[in-house]
């Protein structure tokens, strides 16, 4: 199989590295991808964004299977461009991406489909949005509709903090289009975890759960961030959990997306809120997440390309995937300023002697090779990975393969998945 793989980030090095570790796989190449990518296939440099260059390229090199990383390129109908030129690709079209890209139609689907969410109500007037705010009182949380890289929740603990939120969404537009229109919801109280599900539009098979860590700081502080951090499979997501999941959010959805004629193809990725009165979906993400797509890869087992293309192709129900029982742990090593202003082109060191301890996989995000030496070009630069038999073996790996990073300019949390350990 020729195969594109779509992003440049974390999640697509480990991607690349799942694919290339396929029989099936003739040649891969990755737009744009990264310099630690480049050392297992053909960089290109088009845009992830670039619907119109990428197809062209697929095209022109008589690619097989498009495989999508981030969320962009499917909400602008990168999924749909590849069916029109008979390219099949690993990712939703574009209608089905709005499992994403809009957090009112998320919740159309959850009401139709009986799935278990926050209570809540839509708005496209701020008048309205503010009595309900002022109506429902505080703690209350309020979204953009649509994608706000990340930004676009509020998790209000009064009243004004609440009101100030619509305001900045509705009238001032501080997320631009993504906030004409409001989710305003229920705040749930629990412990959230991500699962993830492979889709073929029919069919789907579970695909591991993890924990993401959000915050820029040690002990959940600071600014919130892409992720600082993963580490699978979560304290307490046992099969029965995962069975519940599956039951309960992830079929349901996937019947109701059918019936609308828009079948959900890709990984369907479950934010979650373990509540005292069980699993509840916060949101849905159309992608993998990453870090977590990181910490996922290195406990999959089985032909991922195989799994890939079969929910591309809806022969989802013919793949053997699935977790092996070890536990990985994932340490982003951002540059010092993330997820604020941060400086570009800080030489790294020692990633060869790092990536030496037994268990781990150095994934890169933001790097660049030039004469020889990794530089620094973006927010979150590289992913440590480390598998182990349980979570605390593979988190004294990982940090022992950071502590042989030499780079003064970065910095990494030193409490990822500590709390599992
Ligand atoms: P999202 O962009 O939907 O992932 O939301 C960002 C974060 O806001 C989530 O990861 C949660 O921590 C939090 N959040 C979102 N919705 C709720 C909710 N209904 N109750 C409590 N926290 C929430
Ligand atoms: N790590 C969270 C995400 O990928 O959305």
């Amino acid at each position: 199989m020729r195969v594109l793989l779509v992003g440049g980030g974390g999640r697509e090095h480990a991607l690349a590295s799942a694919i290339a570790a396929s029989p099936k796989l003739t040649m891969l190449w990755c737009a744009p991808g990264n310099a630690g990518i480049a050392d297992l296939c053909a960089c290109v440099p088009i845009a992830a964004e670039d619907v119109a260059g990428l197809v062209a390229f697929a095209r022109e090199h008589a690619v097989d299977l498009v495989v999508v990383g981030p969320e962009a390129p499917l909400v602008a109908g990168l999924a749909d461009a590849c069916a029109e030129a008979g390219i099949a690709c690993f990712g939703p079209s574009a209608a089905a991406a709005r499992l994403e890209g809009s957090k009112a139609f998320t919740k159309e689907i959850c009401a139709e489909a009986g799935i278990p969410t926050a209570a809540s109500a839509t708005f496209d007037d701020e008048a309205a949005a503010l009595a309900h705010v002022r109506a429902k009182g505080a703690p209350i949380v309020v979204k953009a509709d649509g994608l706000a890289a990340g930004k676009g929740v509020v998790v209000a603990a009064t009243v004004a903090e609440a009101e100030a939120a619509v305001t900045a969404m509705m009238r001032e537009r501080v997320h631009g289009a993504a906030g004409t229109r409001l989710v305003i919801e229920e705040c749930l109280v629990g412990r959230e975890v991500s699962f993830f599900a492979l889709c073929d539009g029919a069919h789907a098979v579970p695909f591991g759960a993890a924990q993401d860590h959000k915050r820029a700081g040690d002990g959940d502080t600071g600014p919130n961030t892409g992720g600082m951090g993963a580490y699978s499979p979560p304290k307490g997501f046992d099969s029965a959990l995962e069975e519940e999941v599956m039951a309960r959010i992830v079929r349901p959805t996937l019947a109701a997306m059918a019936a609308r004629g828009t079948p959900f193809r890709g990984v369907l990725f479950c934010g979650l809120m373990l509540t005292a009165s069980g699993p509840k979906l916060i949101e849905f993400n159309v992608r993998f997440g990453d870090p977590e797509c990181q910490a996922l890869m290195l406990r999959a087992e089985g032909d991922m390309l195989a799994a890939l293309d079969g929910a591309a192709r809806g022969a989802l129900d013919r793949v053997r995937v699935r977790m092996r029982e070890a536990a990985s742990v994932v340490v982003v090593m951002a540059t010092r300023g993330y997820p604020g202003a941060y400086a570009k082109g800080s030489v790294i060191e020692g990633l060869d002697e790092a990536a030496a301890v037994p268990g781990v996989r150095v994934f890169h995000a933001g790097t660049r090779l030039a004469e020889g030496r990794f530089t620094a070009e973006g927010g979150r630069v590289l992913g440590i990975g480390a598998v182990g038999r349980n979570v605390a073996e593979a988190r004294a790996s990982a940090y022992a393969a950071v502590d042989r990073v030499r780079w003064p300019e970065g910095f990494c949390r030193r409490d990822i998945a500590a709390s599992a350990a």
